[in-house]
């Protein structure tokens, strides 16, 4: 077709005349050596504001909770850093995260002048929370658990990510814990001598022995010494209740509350399926999938995990109230962990519904039923205990409530009022008050013990006196 179609339309304009292609070549405004010299200015003036400067020139006080750690502690640092730990564990709680986070809680948020030590520089601060923070990690569990969670944390925590870090040495492991142990300041301090002094009672109960250079062998001698010392008790020796003196400490450990309390739910099918798939969920990899507190977390537990194939039926502390306690505070001193932040009230007594199973066949057979469930009747003595040890007494006893010691007491005991004396092993006196002492004890001497060996290693430290101060400590229970 030609160009103009019949000659009367162009298809399209006329073809201007030719313009240049190529604009003429132009050099740079900048040479190759101030376009680098000038990035990097611009690039160290970033790093010199936001790096340089606030290091150099932000230096917060230390916090009233703050405290310096110790050589030991300080090793579980860098094996905490070479283990990549803070990759998945963030070092600082936020406001928001406070008795917020969904499975964990963190008693109180971080401040500024909680890294003081040049012994924690840098801050293992980190940023990602693939696992729960841990700057609040001192005394929510005892150093059993520790061991016991590194050698596989699938048998403490059986749906846990966290990789099994059990080629550590023991020494590693041991320096591991006690930095663990040490997070949180005073008041971690403060959750981890509870903790310690929770265990020992738990260890003069079983006739283990506890460390020879702890307050509570201090204590046990000063007792000796005056005479108050029950020589040659046991622990199976009758209470006046006519309960062993054992059954007697333990229900203590118990709000008195929960005695005698009997389950709220009915026993129905659907409870104890419930029951059962929280059971084999989170609790079988320490109480054993029979039941036997033999599951494989607790090879590394000094006090065993309760063992629920036996009869539950008439025992002191096998109520279902109790039970329920427990699983909703966790065991003062003992590797049991509070499930109350992380299970329903519901689901915690469908569990208990179905521990009670156990001995029946709960765990044997696919599926729990109704006619396995039995339930408990008080022993004799024990009601002749709680009678004497009404509840009444404890909602009127009077305890200090702004004494964090004496809350940490309250916690290790919560059955005990100011009035009770109950002998630990058949043989030791022990009241609240005294209870309250061992843990200060406790505390302080852990603080000597870091203020000691960071000042061996010459760093600027606060007076001990400051170090000592009281102000603002809070027992939370872990
Ligand atoms: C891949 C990520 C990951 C790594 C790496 C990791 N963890 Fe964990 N950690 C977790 C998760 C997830 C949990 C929560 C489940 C559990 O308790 O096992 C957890 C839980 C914990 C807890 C229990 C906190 C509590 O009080 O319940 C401690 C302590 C802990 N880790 C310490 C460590 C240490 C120390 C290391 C390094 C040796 C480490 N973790 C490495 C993911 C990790
Ligand atoms: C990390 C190990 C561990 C895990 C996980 C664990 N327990 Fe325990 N549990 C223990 C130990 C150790 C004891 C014994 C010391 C004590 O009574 O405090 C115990 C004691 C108990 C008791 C007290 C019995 C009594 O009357 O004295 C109950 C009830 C109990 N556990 C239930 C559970 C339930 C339910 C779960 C799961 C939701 C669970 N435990 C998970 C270690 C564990």
């Amino acid at each position: 077709m030609s160009d103009t179609a019949g000659g009367r339309y162009p298809s399209h304009p006329p073809i201007p005349p030719q313009v240049p292609q190529t604009s003429p070549r132009r050099t740079m405004l900048m040479s190759p050596a101030m376009v680098v010299i000038g990035g990097l200015l611009a690039f160290f003036t970033v790093v010199f504001s936001v790096v340089i400067l606030p290091i150099e020139t932000y230096k917060p006080p230390a916090s009233d909770n703050w405290l310096p750690i110790t050589d030991k502690a300080h090793d579980g640092r860098a094996v905490f850093l070479a283990n990549g730990c803070v990759y998945c564990h963030s070092g600082f709680s936020r406001p928001q995260d406070v008795y917020e986070a969904l499975y964990y809680t963190y008693p109180r948020a971080s401040e500024p002048g909680d890294f003081h030590s040049v012994a924690e520089s840098p801050n293992v601060l980190g940023t990602a929370r693939t696992g729960p923070d841990l700057s609040q990690e001192g005394g929510q569990h005892p150093d059993t658990w520790h061991l016991s969670h590194y050698d596989n944390p699938r048998s403490t925590t059986p749906l846990s990510i966290m990789p099994r870090f059990n080629f550590l040495s023991k020494d590693e492991l041991d320096a591991l814990i006690a930095y663990n142990q040490s997070r949180g300041g005073k008041d971690g301090t403060l959750r981890n001598a509870a903790i310690r002094v929770g265990n020992q009672l738990m260890r003069l109960n079983m006739s283990m022995k506890v460390e020879p250079d702890k307050p509570i062998t201090a204590m046990i001698d000063r007792l000796k010494a005056s005479g108050a010392y029950h020589e040659g008790g046991k622990p199976s020796d009758k209470s006046p209740s006519g309960l062993p003196w054992m059954a007697v400490w333990m229900i203590n450990s118990f709000e008195r509350g929960y005695w005698m309390m009997k389950d709220p739910l009915d026993v129905t099918k659907q409870n104890l399926i419930r029951g059962k798939s929280i059971y084999l969920q989170r609790c079988s990899g320490c109480h054993g999938a029979k039941g036997n507190g033999a599951g494989p977390g607790a090879d590394d537990l000094t006090i065993s995990p309760f063992v629920f194939n036996q009869d539950l039926t008439k025992k002191p502390m096998t109520s279902s109230g109790m039970f329920y306690h427990r699983i909703l505070t966790g065991g003062p001193g003992t590797a049991m962990e509070n499930f109350g932040t992380r299970l329903s009230v519901e689901d915690i007594w469908r569990v208990v519904l179905f521990l009670r199973t156990i001995p029946n066949g709960g765990l044997e057979e696919d599926l729990p039923t109704v006619a396995m469930y039995e339930p408990w009747t008080p022993p004799p003595p024990l009601k002749n205990y709680v009678e004497t040890h009404p509840i009444g007494d404890q909602v009127t006893d009077k305890v200090d409530p702004t004494d964090p010691f004496m809350m940490a007491a309250r916690w290790i005991a919560p059955g005990m009022t100011s009035s009770d004396e109950i002998l630990i092993g058949g043989a030791i006196p022990m009241t609240l008050d005294r209870l309250s002492r061992l843990v200060r004890a406790d505390y302080m001497k852990m603080i000597d013990d870091a203020y000691a060996d960071a000042k061996a290693r010459g760093e600027d430290l606060p007076k001990l006196a400051s170090l000592h101060s009281t102000k603002g400590l809070v027992f939370h229970a872990p």
